[in-house]
């Protein structure tokens, strides 16, 4: 695997892949690489001619100064596990190579993110999502993909790209691709790594919420079944919900009945001690 930390030489690498007729499949990540994450990377061997990932922990998208601090940074296992995925090349930037100056650094891309900003992670993570749309721009500027892959677990943040790249009308395919969980349903996530033995066994009732409301939609109302799987989270004491909330998939506002809904996912954030966690499951599809 070829590893660059060179905007310039990357672009000059694409440019001649791209003149060779290759596709170029690209896994942007922030490091601290999991099943999740591979997952994509092999959805992109199998779909396109070469597979860049990038690990970059992007400072931009973090409101808060500790979870950036605290963020897992692997490299030397990461560049081992992307090895041997058969990843082709690896984009590892420095931060001065992402944002060169103070000028890009607070450059954002015209994008109309509306309602999607204004809920769930949006309304909890003020700017979150402006400097996930700024880094990911800057990086399909660099890479040039012709697909992208993302995993549905940060389900919000997929919708966020797809806006992006609808309204700037980026040539870019974006893939969302299922979320990869523990053998107790735990979503795989960089986070999980914070967790000492005990929390990490607690959070796995998330996935539990998750499925009772997936099991028992038609039984209860959209109140009785948050109540529920809001109860069930906290029951141990350890688990803190900060919200769950059934929502549209596509425009991910929340719904308060299951009336008419044709997609209809249910969402959670909650803390472990300092650990935020997310999770969403698909609770019904009328196709
Ligand atoms: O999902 C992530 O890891 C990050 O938000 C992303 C898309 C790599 C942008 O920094």
């Amino acid at each position: 695997m070829d590893i660059f930390d060179n905007s310039d030489y990357l672009k000059e690498e694409i440019d001649f892949l791209k003149e060779d007729g290759k596709t170029i499949g690209f896994v942007p990540t922030m490091g601290a690489l999991h099943d999740g994450h591979l997952s994509l990377v092999r959805k992109s061997k199998a779909e396109c001619d070469y597979t860049v990932a990038s690990i970059f922990v992007n400072p931009t998208q973090f409101d808060n100064a500790e979870d950036l601090s605290k963020y897992p940074r692997f490299m030397e296992s990461d560049i081992r596990q992307l090895t041997k995925e058969n990843a082709d090349l690896l984009f590892a930037p420095s931060e001065s190579e992402i944002y060169p100056d103070a000028i890009a650094r607070q450059a954002i891309p015209p994008v109309k993110l509306g309602a999607l900003e204004k809920v769930m992670e949006g309304a909890r993570r003020p700017g979150h999502f402006r400097g996930v749309v700024q880094v990911v721009h800057r990086l399909f500027d660099i890479v040039k993909p012709d697909v992208a892959y993302f995993g549905e677990k940060d389900y919000q943040q997929l919708a966020v790209i797809r806006t992006m790249v609808q309204q700037l009308e980026l040539p870019i395919r974006i893939i969302g691709c299922p979320t990869r969980r523990e053998q107790d349903g735990l979503a795989m996530s960089s986070r999980n790594m914070r967790l000492n033995k005990k929390e990490r066994k607690d959070a796995a009732v998330l996935y539990r919420a998750l499925q009772f409301v997936r099991n028992h939609w038609q039984k209860y109302s959209v109140g009785q079944l948050t109540d529920e799987a809001i109860r069930m989270i906290e029951a141990n004491g350890t688990v803190k919900v900060e919200y769950l909330q059934l929502a549209d998939g596509a425009t991910l506002q929340q719904i308060e009945s299951m009336d008419d809904a044709k997609h209809i996912r249910c969402f959670v954030a909650a803390r472990i001690n300092n650990v935020r966690l997310i999770d969403n499951e698909l609770v019904l599809f009328k196709g």
